[in-house]
């Protein structure tokens, strides 16, 4: 059977924003939207219930964010709809990054009194760099915030592309009436607090002139009305290609805890967000709608259940159908793999998953047998492309108080590196383990990690070093003749590629004018 009508119906997106501007709380909106939980309050308690059960996320819980990514499904208006959440910290930007590679679009959230704040913006930065869509939702109109023409002016400033408004707020904060949807003619009242989930009992004033709204909204309509008259002018048409190319964004208002104008988002995800698309590997362009499954290793969870002592790889499928017990082949290293319990998640329910169509999210549990960035076929031989890792910022050696718990420390950080917690660097000199870390917050979790659960006091000791570069020449020979001669700098991170270690910008210089051959990269792709 062709796969092609599941293909259709499959959107995969991720939600990115600054932490509290209302990730969460729209994410469970979504979810109640589209019957995917009956209560509200359940991916809050989710958030919470995590605490509780998993040690680690302790830190989680003494920081008030979000740690851990997941995938959630859900189905709506016969499409189905694959939200992978992403942590909103900086410090666990690799690990956002990551999954931003495999989403097809982001809805952006914005907090309304804020505007784009900087942890979105590294996010926007990602998803530019690869051309992927944004809608963008401006949260909390409930409250006193920013102009809606400020906002969108900054939005498309920091964008660099034109936000085109699909509803369009009257009033703000505790005179908050309603959006106006651009497309339909049409204005939804505002009403707090209620889960109202269908249209029937929607309060609707048809027309931007109907002299009702006027009446029961006085100054705050007038000024509505004037600045959509305003857009409609100068705003530029919605252009589907130009969207789906990046280059525009479309633009909605609502407050996500009183569940307004969340459905228009949905909606639009349904209509606007594109379908699946090709992924690029090595060897060739795959196309989602080949009969050969294959799928990439996106991020790689360990013991997300500490009753199971398990590490679970997440796989966006790219191609083809996924089928319980089928046989697959790791192209990394040629090894099969026949997974039968392989799992989707739903508010952290694991659910088991007999089928899964390209755009889907499958979970494969194994004990270190996938990587990141692992490519998954039937039996071709194919490496996607486009995992990205960054260089670290910081860095800090690893110590053991226990000579005897070398070795546990040795596994806990291949684990932990390979799973992409942190970067780990083994110095060609043989000096102490170098932990690297894009954010501070990076290192404590895995200290953390590696006692709860490797049962290792590791100590962090310090480094000299400020910045690695991943060094590489088209000259095999040259390669060579640069790390010898510069053994003292050299470091090996979890896939064996060299880096060259500095403390300063300028060791780094005078590195490379010595070495005019050498590249040096301050982000490695997986390949
Ligand atoms: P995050 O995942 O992006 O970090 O944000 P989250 O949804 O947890 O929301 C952050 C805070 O903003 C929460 O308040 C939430 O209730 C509030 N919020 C979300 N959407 C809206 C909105 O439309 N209007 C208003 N006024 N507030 C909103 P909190 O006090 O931190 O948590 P809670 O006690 O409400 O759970």
């Amino acid at each position: 059977m062709s796969t092609g009508p599941e293909i259709a119906r499959r959107r995969t997106f991720a939600i990115i924003s600054h932490p509290d501007a209302g990730k969460t709380t729209l994410t469970e909106k979504l979810l109640l939207f589209a019957g995917a939980i009956q209560i509200a309050g359940s991916v809050k308690a989710r958030k919470a219930s995590r605490h509780a059960t998993s040690d680690w996320m302790e830190i989680e819980k003494q920081r008030g964010i979000s740690v851990a990514s997941s995938v959630m499904q859900m189905e709506y208006r016969d499409c189905v709809i694959n939200l992978l959440d992403t942590p909103g910290h900086q410090d666990f930007s690799e690990d956002t990054f990551r999954v931003l590679t495999a989403v097809d679009a982001a809805l952006m959230v914005i907090d309304a009194a804020n505007g784009v704040e900087a942890q979105t913006l590294r996010l926007l930065d990602v998803c530019r760099a690869r051309g992927t869509p944004i809608l963008t939702f401006v949260n909390k109109m409930d409250r006193e915030v920013r102009e809606p023409l400020e906002l969108m002016d900054e939005i498309e400033r920091v964008l660099g592309m034109s936000a085109v408004p699909f509803t369009w707020p009257v009033g703000m904060g505790k005179r908050f009436h309603g959006v106006y949807d651009l497309r339909r003619d049409r204005m939804r009242v505002f009403r707090a607090g209620a889960e109202h989930l269908d249209e029937v009992h929607d309060d609707i004033i048809e027309g931007l002139d109907n002299p009702v709204s006027v009446e029961r909204f006085g100054a705050e309509y007038a000024t509505a009305q004037g600045e959509i008259g305003l857009l409609r002018d100068a705003s530029p048409e919605f252009d589907r290609q130009e969207f789906l190319d990046g280059k525009q964004s479309p633009l909605f208002f609502g407050s996500a805890v009183n569940n307004f104008g969340v459905r228009e988002v949905l909606d639009a995800l349904v209509d606007l967000a594109p379908t699946p698309g090709p992924r690029v590997a090595i060897q060739r362009s795959v196309d989602p709608a080949e009969e050969k499954f294959s799928g990439v290793v996106f991020k790689i969870q360990a013991n997300m259940d500490p009753a199971h002592r398990d590490r679970i790889a997440f796989v966006r499928v790219c191609s083809g159908r996924f089928d319980r017990g089928m046989r697959l082949k790791v192209c990394r290293n040629g090894k099969e793999l026949r997974p039968n319990t392989v799992v989707s998640f739903l508010s952290q329910r694991r659910e088991i998953v007999d089928t899964a169509y390209a755009g889907d999210i499958i979970g494969i549990p194994n004990h270190g047998t996938l990587q990141l960035g692992d490519t998954l076929t039937e039996g071709e031989d194919l490496q996607f492309t486009g995992l990205p890792y960054f260089a670290p910022e910081s860095f800090q050696a690893v110590e053991v108080a226990d000579p005897l718990k070398i070795k546990q420390l040795r596994i806990g950080l291949q684990q932990l590196g390979e799973e992409g917690a942190i970067q780990v660097f083994k110095p060609a000199d043989g000096s102490a383990l170098l932990l690297g870390a894009v954010g501070q917050l990076q290192f404590e979790v895995v200290v953390h990690r590696l006692k709860t659960e490797y049962g290792v006091a590791a100590r962090l000791a310090g480094s000299r070093y400020k910045l690695a570069r991943w060094i590489t020449c088209d000259d095999p020979l040259e390669l060579r003749r640069f790390i010898d001669a510069n053994q003292h700098r050299i470091a090996y991170d979890v896939v064996e590629a060299p880096a060259f270690m500095a403390a300063y910008e300028s060791e780094l210089r005078v590195a490379a004018e010595l070495a005019p051959k050498i590249k040096f990269h301050a982000l490695r792709e997986h390949a």
